[in-house]
Formats: C-alpha cells, sequence, structure tokens
C-alpha cells in the first residue's frame, strides 16, 4: 500500500458503512486521519469506526441522509467539535435505482437516484466548501462519480444522468474555489464489487458478470480497495496540481 501522511488531518466520507465508503475511511484512518463516517446505515457505520479503533485509528459515525441539508450540515460540524477542522470530504453515498429504460421509469424512481446522487454530492459539496473557505490551508473535495458519468448504460439513465451531472458541477467548482486553496476532483470507478452490485444482481449472476468483466481490459470486476487508494492519491500532495479531473479508475472501460 503507498503511503501518505495525514497526520492532523480530518476527513468525511460520506456513504462510509459500506462498500467504496467503507475503504476510503479505512484507508484515510491508516495514513494517520481522523475520520467522519457519514451514512443511512448505522450499524455498518458503527462497525467501520470500530474497526479504525480497533487498528489505532480515530473515528467517529454521524446518521447522515444526503437528501437532507440539516444532516449534512450535522455531519460537518461533527468535524469541526470532534477534531477542529474538515480537510477532506469525499462525497461518495449513492443509489443504483431502478433498471428500467428511461421511458418506463416513474417520476419516483427518477427522482430517487437524482437526490441522493446528484443533488446529495452538491449538498454536501456546499456545506463542505463553508467550512474549506473559512480555514487555513483549503482543503480538498472528491465526489465519487463512475464510468457511467461519461458514458451511456441501458437501463440506467437516471444513474448515468446523475453521474455526469457529478462530473460537471466537479469541473465547475474545481474553477470557482481553486483560488481559495481547495482542490475538487471527481473520480470515475469502473464496476467495483459492493454491495451496489450484488443488489443490482451482477455479482451472483455468473453470466451478467462475465459480460460486465469483458468491459473492463484486465477482465475482472475492481475492489474497493483500489477506488480508496485513487482518492487518498488525489487527498495527497502528490495531487498539488490536478483540480477538476475525473480520474478514471476503470481498467480501460471508458478508452475504446
Ligand atoms: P454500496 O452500496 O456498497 O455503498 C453505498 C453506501 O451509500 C451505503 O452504505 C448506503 O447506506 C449509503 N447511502 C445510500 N443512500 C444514502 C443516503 N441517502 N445518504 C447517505 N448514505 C446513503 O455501494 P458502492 O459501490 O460502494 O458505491 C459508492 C459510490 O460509488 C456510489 O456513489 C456509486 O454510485 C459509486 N460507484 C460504484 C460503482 C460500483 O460498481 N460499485 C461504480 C462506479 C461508481
Amino acid at each position: 500500500m503507498p503511503s501518505y501522511d495525514f497526520s492532523d488531518r480530518v476527513a468525511a466520507v460520506t456513504g462510509g458503512s459500506s462498500g467504496i465508503g467503507r475503504e476510503t475511511a479505512i484507508h484515510f484512518a491508516k495514513h494517520g486521519a481522523s475520520v467522519v463516517v457519514a451514512d443511512v446505515d448505522d450499524e455498518k457505520g458503527e462497525d467501520v469506526v470500530s474497526t479504525i479503533e480497533d487498528d489505532g485509528g480515530e473515528a467517529v459515525y454521524v446518521h447522515t441522509d444526503v437528501t437532507d441539508m440539516d444532516q449534512i450540515e450535522e455531519m460537518v460540524q461533527t468535524a469541526i467539535d470532534e477534531y477542529g477542522r474538515l480537510d477532506y470530504a469525499v462525497n461518495n453515498a449513492g443509489i443504483g435505482g431502478q433498471q428500467l429504460p428511461a421511458g418506463d421509469l416513474s417520476e419516483d424512481d427518477w427522482g430517487a437516484v437524482i437526490d441522493i446522487n446528484l443533488n446529495g454530492v452538491w449538498r454536501s459539496l456546499k456545506a463542505e466548501l463553508e467550512e474549506m473557505v473559512d480555514q487555513d490551508d483549503g482543503g480538498v473535495v472528491i465526489n465519487m462519480a463512475s464510468v457511467l458519468g461519461q458514458v451511456g448504460f441501458e437501463n440506467s439513465s437516471a444513474y448515468v444522468s446523475a453521474k455526469h451531472g457529478v462530473m460537471g458541477l466537479t469541473k465547475t467548482a474545481a474553477w470557482e474555489y481553486a483560488e481559495e486553496d481547495i482542490r475538487i476532483n471527481a473520480v470515475g470507478p469502473g464496476f467495483i464489487e459492493t454491495q451496489m452490485l450484488a443488489e443490482g444482481g451482477i455479482t451472483e449472476d455468473e453470466e451478467l458478470r462475465a459480460q460486465i468483466e469483458a468491459m473492463h481490459s484486465q477482465k475482472r470486476l475492481g475492489q474497493p480497495e483500489e477506488i480508496a487508494d485513487a482518492v487518498m492519491w488525489l487527498c495527497s500532495d502528490g495531487a498539488s496540481f490536478t483540480n477538476g479531473e475525473a480520474l478514471m479508475v476503470d481498467s480501460g472501460f471508458t478508452k475504446r
């Protein structure tokens, strides 16, 4: 594992209870940061905190539904109250949503995905920026996009639209806050072996899994740790001139 020194730094991760968010929280703590784990799944969130603490790290869980601005403000306030600042924010909470052609989605199906996967990222960014603008040293924000933020995918129009939106928000906000010493980037994972894919029936169905694996040059699904490593680099000083970028961690999915 590459090594970074995030000691005396504070990170917050939405959707931190599971999958990519969980690994990202654990990685931050391994590199010395104190971590705010934010999610709606309280049991799994507390489990992430215990895992970090058992390994000698610092973390706190706060129930945070990213559809609720007050709860997001509470997440940022928790970082300040517990650890005094917020250096790194990873806006990662997301759902897959109904898998249907665009015309077969209900307004609620469409709205649920947009409200969590796009509006939730904007709400989180808004609350985080308010703090980062006011503190010395600025900060780094990572928005979790997807390969589906760059290309279309059947039966996923709301998800694809939200992730394209996250890419646009990231590019724009990066320009707006660069002078405040805040870098804002996106990560675009390929298909990663998490609860989200299991719920979408992809990991269990051998034929479907093989089809999805074949879309990646290395003919396998990615692991959450491989995305967490990309997030660590983007937060590190090694990425000091990287801003408004969409770092695709997708084994070439979007490159053919
Ligand atoms: P996951 O299902 O393992 O984790 C998602 C987490 O988000 C869960 O802990 C869930 O409780 C939480 N969450 C859901 N709704 C929430 C809400 N309203 N407020 C706060 N938290 C909420 O899924 P995974 O795969 O780790 O996904 C994380 C992010 O990565 C998502 O944004 C997803 O779109 C993105 N992504 C995932 C890919 C994959 O293949 N697994 C590929 C590309 C992007």
